[in-house]
């Protein structure tokens, strides 16, 4: 089965960069992707690149070299639709904020309605993958929807779920450790539309790194990966609070750690809490189908993953509020940083949110910082959550450009993002222009502490 046309529903931080290294690898093949977010649409063909809307290292570069020429954006789902013979579902799948299954489920809204729009408009056979991290079992509802359509069209249900981590997501895409792929390995037509995706992908990554599985084994892959993830920075995150009640430090423990070969190295650093749209969205639906099934203990171990990471956010907000001899009320708190993590604009569940919120329920001032993330975000963040008023969050949260901005007349500063730019601030000069004693929260272990207690700062870092 050769593959022409590519269709992918949803221009997020997962349809959007995987389509363009799509098309990049693959010149022959036209890729186009569509939202029904007319602003993002146009964002992404705005004429100057360096205005997509998601900054991702690399990004713009690659669509500035296959925009209008094999990658088109584009609100015309239905023409998308029609014209492919492959199509990609990346559209968001929030943690369900009413019903059953309420806080902790998928809502799987959109996707419904994405198979309903296919089924409605699609005249052809076409293959139909799951991009975005669904639920176990979310394919067999997808494939329920199309087949009952009755217009004679013949679907193939692939899951091909995205490990790519924002902030590396291009260079993850290039080099990906592994590709999943799963579908009807049973019949001739699953293993057809298999080898299509396959192919795809196969026009830059080793075959012997394209996996292929059954469709659920492929789903609760990812649901997995994502749970052992998070799982290790929970667990550092526990002997972060240990490390600072026995005078261990944590990075001194993850090294040594992390230099044992079945441990390994990676996420092992302590910080304010794990965000992203993933791992706890993933872990609340592991936790909810364990439930489902009635399998307590698994349910529990997991959430414990979650109930810890809560904890973390919740300590170092408590533990600002204490050393500041337990009252921030009118006083002004400079967070730097407010995406979950460095290198992207995306700020879903970053803990930066749960600190601010902390700190605004003590009646603080807070002044954001971010190099990235805009001032109409950080106020739809704080009141998404609904702890007061838009116009409370307004008068008690400022945003400024620039961190030295930030930190005039501060009390005390908080990293909250492990920016690069951070670490190369002139620290001097943000300490002079404090209130005194100036205190300096590292939630991310990002600065060297000798220097800022040289200075003068009042210095705390997680897990020392
Ligand atoms: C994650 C997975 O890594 C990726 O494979 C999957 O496709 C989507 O979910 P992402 O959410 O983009 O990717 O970011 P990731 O790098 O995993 O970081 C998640 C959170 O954990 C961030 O807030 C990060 O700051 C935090 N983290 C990570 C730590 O606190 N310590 C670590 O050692 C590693
Ligand atoms: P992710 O991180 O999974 O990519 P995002 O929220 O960044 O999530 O992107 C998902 C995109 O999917 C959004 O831009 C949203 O507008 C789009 N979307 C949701 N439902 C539909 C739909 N039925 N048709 C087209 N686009 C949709």
């Amino acid at each position: 089965m050769k593959i022409k046309n590519i269709c992918c529903i949803g221009a997020g931080y997962v349809g959007g960069p995987t389509m363009a290294v799509i098309a990049q690898k693959c010149s022959k093949v036209k890729v186009t992707v569509v939202d029904i977010n007319e602003k993002r649409i146009k964002q992404w063909n705005d004429p100057d690149v360096q205005n997509i809307p998601i900054y991702e290292p690399g990004l713009s570069e690659i669509v500035e070299e296959t925009r209008g020429k094999n990658l088109f954006f584009s609100t015309d789902v239905d023409r998308a639709i029609d014209e492919a013979d492959m199509i990609f579902i990346s559209v968001n799948t929030p943690t369900k904020t009413y019903g059953i299954g309420k806080g902790m489920a998928a809502d799987l809204k959109y996707i419904e309605l994405c198979a309903r729009q296919i089924a409605a408009v699609a005249k052809n056979d076409k293959i139909v993958i799951e991009k975005s991290t669904l639920p176990v079992r979310t394919a067999a509802a997808l494939k329920n929807i199309l087949d009952n359509a009755g217009n004679g069209v013949k679907y193939q249900i692939l899951s091909n779920p995205e490990f790519l981590a924002e902030g590396t997501a291009v260079e993850d895409l290039r080099n990906p450790d592994r590709v999943l792929i799963g579908g009807d390995v049973e019949t001739e037509e699953g293993r057809e539309a298999m080898d299509a995706l396959v192919n795809i992908y196969a026009s830059w990554v080793p075959k012997e790194r394209i996996l292929t599985t059954n469709v659920w084994s492929s789903e609760l892959s990812k649901l997995t990966a994502n749970a052992f993830l998070a799982q290790r920075v929970s667990s550092i995150n526990a002997i972060s609070e240990l490390c600072e009640k026995t005078g261990a430090d944590v990075n001194e423990v993850s090294r040594a750690v992390g230099m044992d070969s079945r441990v390994g190295s990676k996420f092992l650093k302590a910080s304010v809490g794990f965000g992203g749209s993933c791992f706890q969205k993933d872990i609340l639906n592991l936790v909810y189908i364990a439930r489902t099934y009635n399998l307590q203990e698994v349910a529990d171990y997991w959430e414990q993953v979650i109930i810890m990471n809560d904890h973390q956010k919740r300590r170092f907000a408590a533990n600002m509020v204490q050393t500041m001899y337990n009252t921030v009320a009118g006083k002004k708190i400079a967070l730097l940083g407010w995406a979950f993590k460095k290198d992207t604009n995306d700020t879903r569940e970053s803990a930066a949110i749960y600190v601010a919120d902390y700190l605004l329920n003590e009646q603080a001032e807070i002044v954001v910082y971010d190099p990235k993330v805009t001032e109409e975000q950080i106020y739809s963040d704080l009141d998404y959550l609904g702890s007061r008023s838009g116009d409370a969050n307004r008068q008690a949260v400022t945003v400024v450009d620039s961190p030295y901005e930030a930190c005039e007349d501060a009390h005390a500063i908080a990293v909250l993002t492990e920016w690069n730019e951070f670490k190369e601030l002139d620290w001097q000069k943000l300490y002079d222009q404090m209130l005194k004693p100036a205190f300096l929260f590292d939630g991310r272990r990002l600065l060297e502490p000798k220097t800022k207690k040289e200075i003068g700062f009042e210095f705390y870092a997680i897990g020392n």
